[in-house]
């Protein structure tokens, strides 16, 4: 996925000016900074669900820029909102086969998901609603991989979540990764992204300011917590 020159309005307010972003098929990529900076803005820009004034998207060479979420879906950017967006009502298992529905054919199917996340298996006949956090943020993730995705956008997906469930989803996200998914993370949890991605972008007032490997994140550390005041 490549964004060039991406600006994004609420009404007349710019939220997003002069994006430019790259992730490489099968990359892991950290989007960090403070609250309020726009990086729901730029995930939710990127699967069409907010409209782009100006610039361009491209997935894989097909120019996505006004494509709306269930086109950008079907070519294969899966998208886990922070509130992840689960149907209270519905069981785990029904949760998972709603999206199966619209899927696109690839690797990823229903025991798939349940070997990924034994625990999803144990909760399949629970309702949504029951669920704790953690089993919410596995059932999110595993909807989407339902998709077959060839990009999962994921904004904030350990927020709130216990230090053993951000572990369990660490190596989850490793699995997913080896299977060839790239992935985009928007995260305030430096220890994860350090951990999963290859390269880092620090957004603050709706630009990106610093992007870099994560090697050099963690060298330039100093200069990028004094660019954001994380
Ligand atoms: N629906 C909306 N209408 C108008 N303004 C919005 C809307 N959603 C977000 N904004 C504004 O856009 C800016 C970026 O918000 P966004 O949610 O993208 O930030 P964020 O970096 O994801 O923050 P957080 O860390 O709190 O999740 C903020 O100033 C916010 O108030
Ligand atoms: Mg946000």
């Amino acid at each position: 996925m490549h964004a060039d020159n991406l600006n994004v309005f609420y009404g007349k307010a710019q939220a997003l000016h002069d994006i430019d972003i790259n992730v490489h098929d099968g990359e892991i990529v950290a989007l960090v900074g403070r609250n309020g900076v726009g990086k729901s803005t730029l995930i939710k820009s990127i699967c069409g669900l907010l409209p782009t004034r100006a610039g361009r998207r491209m997935l894989r060479g097909r120019d996505i820029t006004s494509e709306p979420p269930y086109v950008t879906a079907r070519l294969g950017i899966a998208y886990v909102p922070d509130n992840r967006q689960i149907f209270p009502n519905l069981t785990t298992e029904e949760n998972l086969r709603l999206a199966t529905i619209r899927a696109r054919p690839g690797a990823w199917y229903l025991d798939r998901v349940y070997t990924l996340f034994p625990r999803l298996r144990e909760r399949a006949s629970f309702a949504g609603q029951v669920l704790s956090g953690g089993e919410q943020q596995m059932l999110a993730i595993g909807r989407a991989l339902l998709l077959n995705p060839v990009l999962l956008l994921l904004d904030e997906p350990t927020e709130g979540l216990a230090p053993v469930v951000v572990d369990q989803l660490v190596d989850a996200l490793r699995i997913i990764h080896a299977a060839g998914v790239a992935m985009l993370i928007v995260e305030q949890n430096f220890r994860m992204t350090e951990a999963l991605a290859s390269r880092q972008y620090v957004m603050d007032s709706g630009r990106i300011v610093w992007s870099g490997s994560t090697e050099e994140f963690g060298s330039q550390r100093a200069e990028v917590e004094s660019l954001v005041f994380f």
